[in-house]
């Protein structure tokens, strides 16, 4: 058995999502949290400024001595887990849009893929997006203004229809068969998207993401690695660069939502 904790990282909030399964799927580990939230969103900004913040809060993560990495953040792995697996002795875990189930499922319409800005443009993703089915009509749909509101904790149907107008508009009475959220962030408002894409779009519209896929395949390693941890209830400590006091309790509802 191995104490050690497992490190998750997001550039803000997003990654709670991701840890919100892990605890559910491996509640006999120990987690810290590191979200770098005065530098998101991170989805705004340049490949090479996303890298060196990824780099600076993995190293930060690994001072407090974790036996494992989850990256819990679509755009960091987007652009900086080569270069976080080279650096670090761990091994490190990634999430991707789930692109690859939505193209497994949905039979009809088109597949939207919502994420950050960074994400769409990434190379790694669009390799991803190479080796999908030529029948599946994959679109990028950049989402800017999402992170920062889902960061400042609002949650609720109705409240994004704005943000969401301005980036789906045109897809007005489409037939969309699948929504892939490819941002952690994005998770905290899937009622919010479903609501959005009832009143909007016809088709199946059915939501995709990587976070139980991406969780499995932390237990898979932990469990290859024989780095399991057996402790009787899990503990979980919340580190931020930005402010703890406002940054916490938001946390702490996220998690428990
Ligand atoms: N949660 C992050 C992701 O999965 C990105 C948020 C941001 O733009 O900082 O891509």
């Amino acid at each position: 058995m191995d104490k050690r904790p497992v490190g998750v990282f997001d550039s803000g909030l997003g990654g709670a999502s991701v840890l919100r399964e892990a605890l559910k799927i491996l509640p006999t580990e120990n987690y810290i949290y590191y979200g770098d939230n005065k530098n998101a969103p991170y989805g705004d900004r340049s490949e090479q400024e996303i890298l060196e913040l990824s780099l600076k809060s993995a190293d930060f993560l690994m001072s407090f001595g974790i036996k494992i990495m989850l990256l819990a953040c679509n755009t960091a792995t987007g652009t900086a887990i080569r270069e976080i697996r080279e650096r670090l002795s761990i091994p490190v875990i990634s999430i991707e849009p789930a692109i690859k189930p939505a193209c497994e499922e949905v039979i009809e319409g088109k597949i939207l893929m919502l994420a950050t800005k960074a994400t769409t443009k990434m190379e790694r993703y669009h390799k991803l997006k190479a080796k999908m089915p030529k029948c599946c009509e994959i679109v990028d749909v950049p989402c800017p203004g999402l992170v920062e509101r889902i960061e400042q904790g609002v949650l609720g149907i109705g409240e994004f229809d704005d943000i969401l107008n301005s980036h789906l508009r045109n897809f007005e009475g489409e037939n969309i068969g699948g929504v892939v959220l490819g941002c952690t962030h994005y998770v905290f408002i899937k009622e919010v998207i479903a609501d959005y894409a009832k009143r909007h779009f016809v088709g199946s519209c059915k939501l995709f993401d990587g976070n139980a896929g991406t969780v499995h395949q932390l237990a898979r390693v932990l469990n290859n690695k024989g780095l399991q941890n057996d402790c009787k209830k899990p503990s979980v400590e919340f580190h931020t660069s930005g402010e703890e006091t406002i940054l916490k309790p938001l946390f702490d509802k996220l998690l428990n939502s």
